[in-house]
């Protein structure tokens, strides 16, 4: 493999930790909504300093190296591919149904930090408690979460079969850990739209 190439598909892993590991830190956090008390405290202490900011900083950067990487990948691959194959093992996801998608999930992500941004930080939990009163925003929460899982899903399948990991056994785990982290992440606009009074 080139190693421009090699490289890239490094980075892109390395950015795609970083992001998971936000990912699961924030979706622990989340839960803490359901003590109040508890997660007030923490987003009181997260939003006194600096750590928000470089969090913020730390998942912007992460977001384009793992963007960049994904595009000159693709750019590669179409090049050594110009003929698609004739038949494929799997049901293959249009091509242009995959681009949508990760616009979708982009978008979902700058919107969701501009949102958080506009908030009043000293009260994030009645910040989301009136933002899931919309039914609007429910929808577009749960679908951002539906692509954030199919795009796990595809990539942790990607990483075993790099990792030589291809029993049923990994799989299934990969979709028990991917369903967990978004179902965590579901369980607060449903909870606040369904259930708070
Ligand atoms: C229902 C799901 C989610 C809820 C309720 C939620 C809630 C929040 C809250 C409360 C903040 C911080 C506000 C503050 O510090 O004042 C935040 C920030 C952020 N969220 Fe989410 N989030 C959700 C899903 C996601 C997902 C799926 C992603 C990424 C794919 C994501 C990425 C971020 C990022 C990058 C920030 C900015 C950094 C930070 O402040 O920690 N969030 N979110």
């Amino acid at each position: 493999m080139k190693p421009l190439l090699q490289l890239q598909k490094r980075s892109m892993a390395i950015a795609g930790l970083i992001m998971l590991g936000y990912l699961i830190f924030h979706m622990l956090t989340n839960l803490s909504f359901f003590t109040e008390a508890s997660f007030s405290a923490f987003y009181q202490w997260y939003n006194a300093g600096l750590v928000r900011w470089l969090v913020i900083a730390l998942m912007v950067i992460a977001i384009l190296i793992h963007v960049k990487a994904a595009f000159h990948i693709r750019a590669v691959n179409a090049k050594a591919r110009t003929t698609d194959y004739a038949k494929h093992d799997k049901f293959k996801i249009p091509a242009a149904f995959v681009t949508a998608s990760i616009i979708f999930l982009l978008a979902f992500i700058i919107i969701h930090i501009i949102q958080t941004l506009l908030f009043d930080s000293t009260n994030v939990y009645n910040e989301l408690s009136q933002l899931f009163k919309s039914e609007l925003m429910v929808l577009f929460y749960l679908a951002g979460l539906f692509v954030l899982t199919m795009h796990l899903q595809h990539s942790l399948a990607n990483v075993l079969q790099t990792l030589g990991k291809t029993s049923v056994t990994c799989h299934s785990l990969a979709w028990a850990g991917t369903l967990l982290l978004t179902g965590g992440f579901a369980l607060l606009p449903l909870y606040i739209y369904f259930v708070m009074p």
